[in-house]
């Protein structure tokens, strides 16, 4: 059992919590991600780790409420524990493997999207304590739904905070800001953009016009979080990957956008699995017998 130490509502919908899980919180890097269960018959929930302590053996995870499983999730109370915590899962980012020297030439600017601060913040604490100053860009629908603002604060050299609405500071969606960065004459060598899918497909649109390699953590649909079931995958350079052991993270300028923004749509309903379970004949997820399928 994994004891939950803190949990805090953060923003309408969106909860944080202090877990106790030491195997994820003295393994886990940066860009990777740990799945949760409830109980014992629960869903896997795939969430991505915004926070950890070596120490403390914990880690900090950031939700929103998307279905029935979240929704449990966020009546969880500190004291009360998940069934399991499986982790850390996926590859951690490039740079953390990269030669540092190499890291610290380049020019790294990061983009999160609403509940994608949580992803992103790590990463650029990383940079931080490594002695990388970044340029991060935070975005959000609205005020109220800015996070991690406080943290991220201290770990940024740079930090542009924008809003659709213009509730606070800037106002626009992160594309602007980037453009507005560009025209100021500001330059990077890597963009980071970690979002909801549409944020990172438009992020990467403006990236290959501006010549920005672009970085994107990809959320699909998963089931078994180990390459078995096939149902995280993703089209990189036409070449199939599954986000759970081939990512999360890959080069956004390579996803095929459309395929996976429909592959998202259609897991929704019966009747798209089905017609996926179709498509995708014995590869589709499901193959192995054991995971429970779509069912
Ligand atoms: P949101 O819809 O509030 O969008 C956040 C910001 O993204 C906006 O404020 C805007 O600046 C930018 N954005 C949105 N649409 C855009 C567009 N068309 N062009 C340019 N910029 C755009 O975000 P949210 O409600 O926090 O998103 C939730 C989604 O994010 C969920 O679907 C969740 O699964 C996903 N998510 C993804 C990751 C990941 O690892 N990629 C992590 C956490 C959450
Ligand atoms: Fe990635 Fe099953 S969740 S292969």
């Amino acid at each position: 059992m994994y004891r939950i130490l803190k949990a805090e509502k953060v923003a309408d919908k969106i909860f944080l919590m202090v877990v106790e899980a030491p195997r994820v919180a003295e393994y886990c890097q940066p860009g990777q991600f740990l799945i949760v269960r409830n109980d014992e018959k629960g869903e896997r929930i795939p969430l991505t780790i915004c926070d950890y302590d070596r120490e403390r053996k914990t880690v900090t995870i950031v939700f929103q409420i998307v279905g029935a499983s979240t929704l449990m999730m966020s009546m969880l109370k500190a004291g009360d524990c998940f069934h399991d915590v499986v982790g850390p899962l996926g590859l951690a980012s490039e740079f953390i493997t990269d030669p540092i020297e190499e890291v610290r030439k380049r020019r790294y600017l990061f983009v999160a999207g609403g509940v994608g601060a949580a992803p992103v913040y790590p990463q650029v604490k990383w940079m931080h304590e490594n002695g990388i100053d970044c340029d991060v860009i935070v975005g959000a629908k609205t005020k109220d739904l800015i996070l991690l603002e406080e943290e991220m604060s201290r770990v940024a050299g740079n930090l542009y905070i924008t809003t659709d609405d213009g509730s606070y500071k800037r106002k626009g969606m992160v594309t602007q800001v980037i453009q507005d960065l560009y025209d100021e004459g500001k330059r990077y060598d890597v963009c980071v953009a970690i979002g909801p899918m549409i944020m990172m497909k438009f992020v990467c649109l403006l990236t290959e016009k501006l010549g920005l390699p672009t970085i994107v953590s990809m959320n699909p649909i998963m089931v078994d979080g180990t390459g078995m079931c096939g149902a995280c995958r993703v089209s990189v350079g036409g070449k199939t990957k599954f986000a759970c052991v081939d990512g999360p993270e890959f080069d956004g300028h390579q996803i095929d956008w459309t395929q996976a923004m429909e592959r998202q749509q259609l897991y929704r309903t019966e009747e798209g699995r089905a017609m996926l379970a179709a498509q995708e004949g014995a590869t589709h997820h499901g193959g192995c017998g054991q995971c429970g399928g779509d069912r």
